[in-house]
Formats: structure tokens, sequence, C-alpha cells
């Protein structure tokens, strides 16, 4: 399948894989190719099911072929409120099970907001000045929402947002419920960073597959730029890779061919 470039009207670059284990591995592979370039790289990460596959590949790549996390520094998107950093379901958890654990990344380089913060706004502002003293990000990986999202920013959230407290909508309770016993064990808050936040890193690297993300991928590809779908406010940033399978490519209209 070809790999498209940049699409019309638009700084975003597509790539598209038939499936979703190609688009994790092509993912991984942009991501060890800026390790090795920056050994002391700042990453911005995200949870959700979609990365599992790729964050696998990143972890054979250091078993393997012995790709060094040594000096990696990490930031993590969000965290649900008032779950603590050992609940199962909490981010951190997901992130020391599904890739931390397993390669040779200093905890200590590793971030996540605490879900726990006693005082949740010092706790955002403190984060923000975090990364900003790191360097800022140099490559951000994002999910996107059913609805649009991108980390917990939903629909209506503000271009300029910075990290916060927020209220997560029905829907986005709805896709997690498959995690949790029941929907009612979804947290309704959480702490994120902000539209604003994310569009300061210097890279930004979205993933999707399945189809559920196929009408999300095409608003944020070829509908308005908008505060209603926030993965469309990422066609004003000047690099960002889409790398999505086909069938999250299933509702595009434009040639994406290169
Ligand atoms: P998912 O979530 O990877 O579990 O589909 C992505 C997101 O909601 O950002």
């Amino acid at each position: 399948m070809k790999t498209a470039v940049k699409t019309k009207n638009s700084n975003v670059k597509v790539i598209i894989r038939a499936t979703s284990e190609e688009m994790s591995k092509e993912a991984a592979r942009i991501f060890a190719d800026r390790i090795r370039k920056k050994p002391n790289i700042v990453l911005g990460l995200a949870t959700g099911g979609t990365p599992v596959k790729m964050y696998k590949e990143l972890i054979r790549m250091h078993k393997e072929e012995g790709l060094d996390f040594s000096k990696v520094i990490t930031y993590n998107l969000d965290e649900y409120l008032g779950i603590s950093s050992d609940h199962d379901q909490s981010y951190r958890y997901f992130m020391n099970d599904n890739l931390f654990n397993h390669i040779n990344i200093k905890k200590e380089n590793t971030h996540v907001l605490n879900g726990k913060a006693k005082d949740a706004a010092k706790e955002c502002k403190a984060y923000e000045d975090a990364i900003k003293k790191a360097g800022g990000i140099d490559i951000q990986l994002l999910g996107i929402g059913g609805n649009g999202h991108i980390a917990f920013n939903e629909p209506g959230s503000p271009k300029a947002s910075r990290t916060r407290v927020v209220d997560l909508t029905e829907k986005t309770i709805q896709d997690n419920a498959r995690f949790f016993a029941s929907a009612s064990d979804v947290p309704r808050q959480a702490l994120t960073t902000g539209n604003g936040t994310i569009m300061e890193a210097k890279e930004i690297l979205l993933i999707a597959d399945k189809a559920s993300k196929a009408d999300a991928i095409a608003k944020s590809l070829e509908g308005p730029i908008t505060e209603k779908v926030p993965a469309s406010l990422l066609r004003e940033h000047k690099n960002v890779t889409f790398v999505i399978d086909k069938d999250a490519a299933s509702n595009l209209k434009g040639d994406y061919s290169g």
C-alpha cells in the first residue's frame, strides 16, 4: 500500500496501512527513529486501546534491537481524577504495565498526572511547568476519540486550553466502560493536558484503527477546523502525521495515495 504525502489544503501527512498491526509497526518505527536520533528525547505518550500494539513493538525493538530508553523522558497526556496510581485502570498503571516495566527507562523520567493530587489545579500547573522545564515535548503520540477528542479534550474544548480538570462526556464514559466493571465505575472527571499544550509539541503523531474511528478521522482531516472536533485543530500544526489503518480511513473522500 502506498504511503501518502501531504494532503491538499493541510499540513497533515497521512499514512494509511492495511491493518492495525501494520499501523502500529509504522508508528513504532517513527518513534524509534526519533529516539535513535535524540537519545534524551522528551516523548508525549497516550493510553487507550490503540497504542498497545505500538508499545509492544517498541518493547520488541528494545529487547531484540537494543532500542535504548535510558535517557528518554516521558509525559503522559491525561489521568482519571480520583483514581490512585496503583488502581489497575489508572493511566500510570497502564503505562507501567504496557511499556515502562518492559524497557530500560528510568521510572523517575516518566511522568503521569496524579489523579489523587490534593490540589488538582496545582498539580496541573506543575505539570505544565515541568514540560516546559524539560524543553517541551519533542514528539507527541495521540489517539482519537470516536467524538474527535484528543487526550480528554472533549468537543468544545478551547483551542488554547491548558492542563486542567475536565468532565468526561457520556460518549467517552461509554467508550471507556469496557475497561471497567460497568459504566457507572468510570470516573466522571479527569486531569488532561489541553489542546494548547498538545499544539506546542514539536511533532505530533496521531494513530487510529477500526471503523469506529472513521467518522472522527474524516471530520478531523476533511471537515471544518473547529473546537467541536478537537483533532481537526491539529491541521494548524506544522509537523503532524496521522498513521491510520484502512478501516479508520474508510470515510475519507480525498486521495491519500501520495
Ligand atoms: P482508544 O482511545 O485508543 O481506546 O480507542 C483513544 C482515545 O479516546 O483517545
